[in-house]
C-alpha cells in the first residue's frame, strides 16, 4: 500500500488585531502569523474502496489530558481530503492517520493545521498535481488559518485571516508554551469579544509597526515588548487561572507573555533555548500549566517528509 506522510507546524500569533463581527460573523484580522517547531504528522495511505477515513494518535508526553478529535466526517484532515478529492474529480479514497502533538483546541490551530497537512499528503498519494494556488484557495475554504499552515514561516495575516504574505524575519525565536488541561473554543471567544466591544465596535486592526521593525531587525526583545492580542482579555476572563503563568513569566524575565490565538495556551518568549528551558522548568514547579512545552520558530508550512 502507498503511504505518503505531510508534517506541519503549530501556528501563533505575534500579534492579533481583531475589527468587528463581518456580516458573515467572521472578524477582519491584521496578523502576524509565525509557525513554531511543535509539529503534527499526517499519514495517507492508499485503500481499496473510496473511503476517507481518519484515526488519531497522541504524540508528545501522551499523558496530558486531551479532548476529543472527531474520527469522523468533522474531522478537518476528512474534510480537506474530500475538498481535494471534489476539486479534482477524484475517485480514490484514503486512510488518514493523524500523529497530535499540537494541543487540542489550545488556539495554535491544530484542527486547521491536520487539515493542511492532509491537502499534502493526499495531493501527493492521489498525483493530483495541485498548484501553490489551488491548494491555497481549498485551505481558505476550510478555515481561516489553514491557508498559513500551508505557507508556514512568519507572515502577515488579512481578510479573516486567510490572506497570507511573507514578513522579512529575521534570526530565531525560542517560545515556551504553557498548556492547559481544557481547551477554549474559538467562536466562543470571538462571542465573548462581540460582548465586550457592544457598545464601542473596535477599530479596523492594524499590524503594529515596532513588531515588525523588530521581526526584520531579529529583535527579539523588541518581539516580546511588542506581542499583543485583541483577544487577550476574553481569554483571560474565561480562564482567570492564567494570569499566574504571567506572574510566572515575569518572575523569570521572559522577553514577553501572551495568550496564544483565542488561547487557552499561553506562549512565553525566551533569550535563547537555555532560558526557555528554565522558563519551562518554572513553570512545571509552579504547578500553573498542565504542560510546559519549548519550541521554536520560524518553520516551514504544511510538507511532505
Ligand atoms: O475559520 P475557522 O473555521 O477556523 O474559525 C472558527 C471560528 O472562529 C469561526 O466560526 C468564527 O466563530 C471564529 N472566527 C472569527 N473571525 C475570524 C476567524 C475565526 O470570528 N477571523
Amino acid at each position: 500500500m502507498r503511504t505518503t506522510t505531510a508534517r506541519v507546524p503549530a501556528k501563533i500569533n505575534l500579534a492579533l488585531g481583531v475589527g468587528p463581527r463581518r456580516d458573515d460573523g467572521y472578524h477582519p484580522l491584521a496578523t502576524v502569523y509565525q509557525a513554531v517547531d511543535l509539529c503534527d504528522e499526517v499519514r495517507a495511505t492508499e485503500v481499496d474502496d473510496d473511503a476517507v477515513t481518519v484515526r488519531v494518535q497522541f504524540g508528545g508526553d501522551g499523558w496530558r489530558e486531551q479532548a476529543p478529535v472527531p474520527t469522523d466526517a468533522n474531522n478537518l484532515a476528512v474534510k480537506a481530503a474530500l475538498a481535494l478529492r471534489d476539486a479534482f474529480e477524484v475517485k480514490a479514497g484514503a486512510a488518514l492517520s493523524i500523529r497530535k502533538v499540537i494541543p487540542v483546541m489550545g488556539g495554535m490551530a491544530g484542527g486547521s493545521a491536520d487539515a493542511a497537512a492532509s491537502l499534502v499528503a493526499c495531493d501527493a498519494l492521489w498525483g493530483t498535481g495541485a498548484t501553490r494556488t489551488q491548494l491555497e484557495e481549498i485551505a481558505a475554504g476550510l478555515g481561516s488559518d489553514v491557508p498559513f499552515l500551508l505557507h508556514g514561516g512568519t507572515a502577515l495575516g488579512g481578510g479573516r485571516g486567510e490572506e497570507v504574505s511573507p514578513v522579512l524575519a529575521r534570526g530565531r525565536f525560542h517560545w515556551v508554551f504553557a498548556i492547559a488541561d481544557h481547551g477554549l473554543s474559538t467562536a466562543e471567544v470571538y462571542a465573548g469579544y462581540d460582548l465586550l466591544h457592544s457598545d464601542v465596535p473596535p477599530p479596523v486592526p492594524e499590524v503594529p509597526a515596532a513588531l515588525l521593525t523588530a521581526l526584520a531587525c531579529g529583535d527579539a526583545y523588541g518581539v516580546g515588548a511588542a506581542l499583543s492580542n485583541d483577544l487577550q482579555a476574553v481569554a483571560l476572563d474565561l480562564r482567570p487561572e492564567l494570569r499566574h503563568i504571567f506572574t510566572v513569566g515575569e518572575r523569570g524575565a521572559a522577553l514577553g507573555t501572551l495568550v496564544s490565538g483565542s488561547g487557552p495556551t499561553v506562549m512565553l518568549l525566551a533569550e535563547d533555548a537555555d532560558h526557555s528551558a528554565q522558563l519551562a522548568q518554572m513553570l512545571l514547579s509552579e504547578g500553573v500549566c498542565a504542560d510546559a512545552v519549548q519550541a521554536s520558530g520560524p518553520e516551514p508550512g504544511a510538507h511532505l517528509v
